[in-house]
């Protein structure tokens, strides 16, 4: 059936940020692609989650190069979901995509070079049926690149118009002061940092991160808010077998120890005391930051997404 967006979605209680000293409104919830969207999901599954996350206000959605599995997919997905159902909302739509882990086999598929980012950001926008992306990042950094070499590169993709703006993600803050700086004297300002940001993992706040976005009128969006799902009601029980902690690598069970089970269920108890799920504190404690623009949360259902948007209302 053709897609209609629902024509309330920008009344269903979302709320808009300013990201950084930029133009660009970001939703305070965004969604990411990184798992649930790959060739090993169902397509109708990830095309359902999106739609419903369009339908309430989510108008921005990551994705990086390597994001499935399989590497490339879940740029696949949105390509077809952009001929299915988005083409006509292209406009209202925020779309992020990345490069700097690893991709392709050989020396140019991987890090911050200028010949990894400029290919690999063709080959995303091939898979996305896209012309050009709102937003491109830097994934990871690359302490054998010349930080010059990766931030031009970022800078003429910019001038190339395969991208509006730049991102940072997962950059130590010396070399973000210095890129900031750099974007800034060649007139393509970083609009975002992209960092992990938890109730169970605080580093930008303890490394000086998020006081220097701030300050530098630079957004932050917060990735994993929800610890990869720990911050929810999701493992008080046990380990569901079609969780992640059972069928991913990145998030283990021997992460989830008796200590933190039992953090993690006074926090859900507290959390309900309140009238809330965990994982609407757990968002809502991250947006309360100062300097934070954005939570970029997964999701496996529509009744996650539905449960997780709850932070906004
Ligand atoms: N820049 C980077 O290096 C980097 C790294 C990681 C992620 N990211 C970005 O951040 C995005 C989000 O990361 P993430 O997926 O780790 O985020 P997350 O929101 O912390 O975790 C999402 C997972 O938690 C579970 N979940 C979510 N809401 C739930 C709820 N209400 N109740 C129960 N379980 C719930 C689901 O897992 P189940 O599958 O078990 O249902 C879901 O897939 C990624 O898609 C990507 O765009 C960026």
């Amino acid at each position: 059936m053709v897609y209609q967006a629902d024509n309330h979605r920008y009344e269903n209680g979302m709320q808009y940020e300013r990201c950084g000293r930029s133009g660009v409104l970001l939703p305070r919830v965004s969604l990411g692609m990184w798992h649930n969207f790959g060739s090993v999901d169902p397509y109708e599954r990830s095309r359902a989650i999106i739609r419903y996350a369009f339908d309430h206000g989510i108008t921005h959605l990551d994705l990086a190069n390597n994001y499935g599995p399989v590497y490339g997919s879940a740029e696949e997905t949105l390509g077809r979901l952009m001929d299915d159902d988005l083409r006509p909302y292209r406009d209202e739509l925020f779309i992020s995509s990345k490069a700097g882990y690893d991709m392709w086999p050989g020396p140019y598929g991987n890090r911050g070079s200028r010949k990894y980012l400029m290919a690999s950001l063709d080959q995303s926008l091939r898979r996305m049926h896209l012309d050009y992306v709102d937003l491109f990042y830097s994934h990871r950094y690359d302490p054998n690149t010349p930080l010059e070499e990766t931030l031009q590169a970022l800078v003429d993709i910019v001038r190339a118009g395969k991208a509006l703006y730049v991102g940072i993600s997962n950059w130590p803050l010396e070399p973000l002061r210095f890129g900031i700086d750099y974007l800034r004297c060649h007139d393509t300002p970083l609009l975002i940092y992209q960092g992990k940001l938890n109730m169970l993992y605080r580093n930008p706040i303890d490394e000086g991160i998020l006081q220097l976005c701030h300050d530098e009128g630079v957004g932050f969006i917060a990735f994993s808010p929800l610890a990869q799902g720990l911050l929810t009601d999701r493992y008080l029980k046990g380990i569901p077998e079609d969780s992640r902690m059972a069928k991913q690598k990145f998030l283990r069970p021997e992460m989830l120890t008796d200590d933190l089970l039992a953090n993690l269920k006074r926090w859900n108890e507290e959390a309900q005391d309140k009238g809330m799920t965990m994982a609407e504190r757990a968002l809502r404690w991250i947006l309360e930051q100062q300097g934070v623009t954005s939570v970029l949360v997964g999701a496996s259902s529509t009744a996650q997404l539905e449960q997780n948007l709850r932070c906004v209302k």
